[in-house]
């Protein structure tokens, strides 16, 4: 019977064939072990010289890594591995010979491996982190569909620009100059006002020449916008969510955890509600901590954010930033005119920011000033300024970015390989 590796909990004792790759192999005399690999997981087969023709044996011994083949054998239990099965096998078809596979089981750098994506994601832990990433995907449908919210997909290509226009891809609309979308967020709005409750999960594009641990060229975000919804109720929809998608996680990625050696427990810690201090405090808290340079008004860089992620154990929302180092969409905050309704949720253990939402401004003339302020001129923003004025509610949503969200989840210390292909300052390749 032919079957997957995930199955093998239900083929135990049963003599199944699988097809798969050699991922890595040793051997005795006697004896050889094949890591194989299918896609659907990884696990051991055990060749016994005295089980086999003398052909399997040497075919099991003399075979070469990243060679695809059909392996029959028997499923039995194995405690010792955190897999939990492995496979006694009978019989050995290969299907393609591979030579002189570039990822070999010993180190290799960096820069190798982002050059060898296309052959590197095959590996046992980059497998599992893209599991993680699926799952977080699949949580994240689950989650927003019983909550009611629509799922929309606003345009990529667009004429304007929601965060600012200093970090835009340009590119030609035919006779028209368009952007590749930094966010959906203004569309998301529109959206909200036609469905209530909606989210948008696709690639945003920043031409940010930003070389970190955190920083994509192109990556993916999760964006809910929704009517009626003030600050403080978004936030508990945020908190939620997140809390939601960790449990999942737990849920369904034992294996892929316990493969990248997370720290389950701090994992187990995560659950709504989540802390909130004002930018003010933030402030305050980091002069205590011995940044003693931070002024009022100024952004916060990665060292601030990990500075204060340091005294939660949960993620925390650092809210009411001021007016000016914030988009023009925000709201201003009623009782104090120079911060705004907004907040950034930063992830504990270094992280950073993985999300940043606000309330949005519902007022016409509020945000033709806004438009004034940042010359946002032309035929591009109209529509955006129409919902204010057909109709206008309070309204309020946020963006989740999925791969800083699976670097946190799964422990990978850089998003470069959070996401199947990173686009990164100078990478392009694969
Ligand atoms: O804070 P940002 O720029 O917010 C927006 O784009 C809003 N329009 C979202 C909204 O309210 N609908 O980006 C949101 C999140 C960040 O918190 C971060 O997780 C992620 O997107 N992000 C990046 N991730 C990887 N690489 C980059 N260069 C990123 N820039 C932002
Ligand atoms: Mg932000």
């Amino acid at each position: 019977m032919k079957t997957t590796i995930n199955k093998a909990a239900a083929n135990v004792n049963q003599e199944v064939t699988i097809g798969a790759w050699l991922a890595n192999k040793r051997s005795s005399g006697k004896i050889a072990f094949l890591q194989l690999r299918d896609g659907t997981g990884f696990i051991q087969g055990v060749v016994v010289k005295a089980d086999v023709t003398e052909e399997t044996f040497q075919l099991a011994k003399s075979m070469t890594q990243e060679t695809s083949l059909y392996v029959t054998g028997t499923i039995v239990e194995d405690t010792r591995s955190p897999f939990g099965y492995e496979m006694q096998v009978k019989e050995l078809e290969v299907i393609h010979e591979a030579s002189d596979y570039p990822i070999t089981p010993k180190e290799h750098g960096t820069e190798f491996l982002m050059d060898h994506r296309h052959l590197w994601l095959r590996s046992k832990k980059q497998h599992a982190i893209m599991k993680i990433r699926n799952q977080i995907i699949q949580s994240t449908y689950q989650f927003f569909q019983k909550e009611d919210f629509v799922k929309i997909d606003p345009p990529i290509l667009t004429g304007a620009a929601a965060e600012g226009t200093t970090e835009l891809f340009h590119t030609k609309y035919f006779e028209e100059e368009a952007y590749l979308s930094q966010s959906g967020q203004l569309y998301m709005e529109a959206a909200a006002m036609a469905l209530g409750r909606v989210f948008s999960f696709g690639p945003t594009f920043r031409a940010e020449k930003s070389k970190t641990r955190r920083h994509l060229i192109e990556f993916w975000m999760i964006e809910p916008e929704m009517a009626f919804v003030t600050h403080e109720e978004s936030l508990e929809i945020q908190e939620n969510y997140v809390s939601y998608v960790i449990e999942q996680v737990l849920e369904h990625c034992q294996l892929e955890l316990t493969t990248l050696e997370r720290d389950i427990d701090a994992l187990k810690k995560i659950k709504a509600p989540f802390p909130r201090i004002t930018y003010d405090k933030a402030i305050e808290m980091l002069k205590e901590k011995g940044f003693t340079d931070v002024e009022w008004g100024e952004d916060f860089g990665a060292p601030h954010e990990t500075a204060i992620a340091e005294s939660f154990d949960q993620p925390v929302f650092i809210t009411h930033y001021p007016k000016d180092i914030k988009a023009f969409y925000m709201k201003p905050d009623p009782e104090r005119d120079d911060v705004v309704l907004c907040a950034d949720l930063i992830a504990p253990e270094g992280y950073g920011e993985i999300i940043g939402g606000s309330a949005r401004i519902d007022d016409l003339t509020l945000m033709e000033q806004r438009y004034q302020e940042h010359n946002l001129a032309g035929d591009a923003y109209q529509w955006y300024l129409e919902l204010r004025k057909y109709g206008s509610v309070p309204h309020a949503g946020f963006g989740l970015g999925l791969e800083r969200t699976v670097a946190w989840i799964s422990g990978v210390e850089h998003v470069r390989e959070t996401i199947p292909f990173p686009r990164l300052l100078n990478r392009l390749y694969p």
